[in-house]
């Protein structure tokens, strides 16, 4: 009985450690913020051992193309372009030569910062008697949007909320105002139609009354 929870924990962590999921990286970042560029190249067979080197490009919206901007190989990293000296960090896995995670992250992003970033695995699988390479390629398109949208937008919609609320109670005023008013005068109409619909039964009564009285 014991063997069971056991043989679960220890599937458990295989599965932990083998779990690679290739999310796409975000593509808006924010000025002057740090921003995240993402990449990750699972491997294939999880089982077999490998080494890998990561390189990064950039083609900035100026640029004709790509240009080295960073690269990581020997649990070592190195900023190429000097757009990026001293803002550019590795993100990625860590403590092993077996990458899988290959993200970058940027300091302090800037709007020159826009554009596209092209990312390399070039992973060599070590089999027991020879070896095999494969490269991968992501692409992200970053843009960068300064800090204020979001501020600008929600206090646009705040505006627009006092507004439509103001707006809707002024509007909700004067419906009644209007509704009193018509209530009040299809009072007084009503008053006096029922006054002359009494009058009118009172003699109609009298005047039965009447023929009553004749026929007696
Ligand atoms: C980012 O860069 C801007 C302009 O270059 C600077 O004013 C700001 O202090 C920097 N922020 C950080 C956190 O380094
Ligand atoms: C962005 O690029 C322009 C033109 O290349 C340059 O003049 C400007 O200083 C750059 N801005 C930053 C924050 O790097
Ligand atoms: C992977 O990329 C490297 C460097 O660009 C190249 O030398 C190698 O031939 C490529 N391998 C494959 C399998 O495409």
């Amino acid at each position: 009985m014991l063997l069971l929870p056991v043989t679960l924990l220890a599937l458990q962590a295989t599965l932990c450690h083998a779990a690679c999921v290739e999310v796409d990286s975000d593509t808006e970042a924010v000025a002057n913020e740090g921003f995240r560029l993402g990449c990750i190249s699972c491997k294939m067979r999880g089982e077999v051992p490998a080494i890998a080197v990561v390189n990064w490009f950039f083609k900035g919206s100026e640029d004709k193309d790509f240009n080295p901007l960073y690269t990581y190989e020997n649990k070592q990293g190195e900023v190429l372009d000097p757009r990026f000296y001293e803002r550019l960090d590795w993100s990625g896995s860590k403590h092993t030569l077996d990458l899988q995670d290959g993200s970058i992250y940027i300091l302090n992003v800037t709007f020159n910062d826009t554009g596209t970033y092209r990312c390399t695995f070039e992973r060599k699988l070590l089999y027991s008697n020879y070896e095999f390479e494969v490269n991968t390629t992501r692409v992200i398109h970053l843009n960068v949007v300064p800090k204020l949208t979001r501020g600008m937008a929600s206090i646009l919609s705040e505006v627009m909320m006092y507004v439509s609320i103001i707006g809707l109670q002024f509007w909700l005023v004067v419906e009644m105002i209007y509704c009193y008013r018509k209530i009040s005068a299809a009072g007084e109409e009503a008053l006096r139609e029922s006054e002359a619909e009494y009058l009118a039964i009172a003699s109609e009564s009298k005047d039965n009354c009447a023929g009553v009285q004749e026929a007696e």
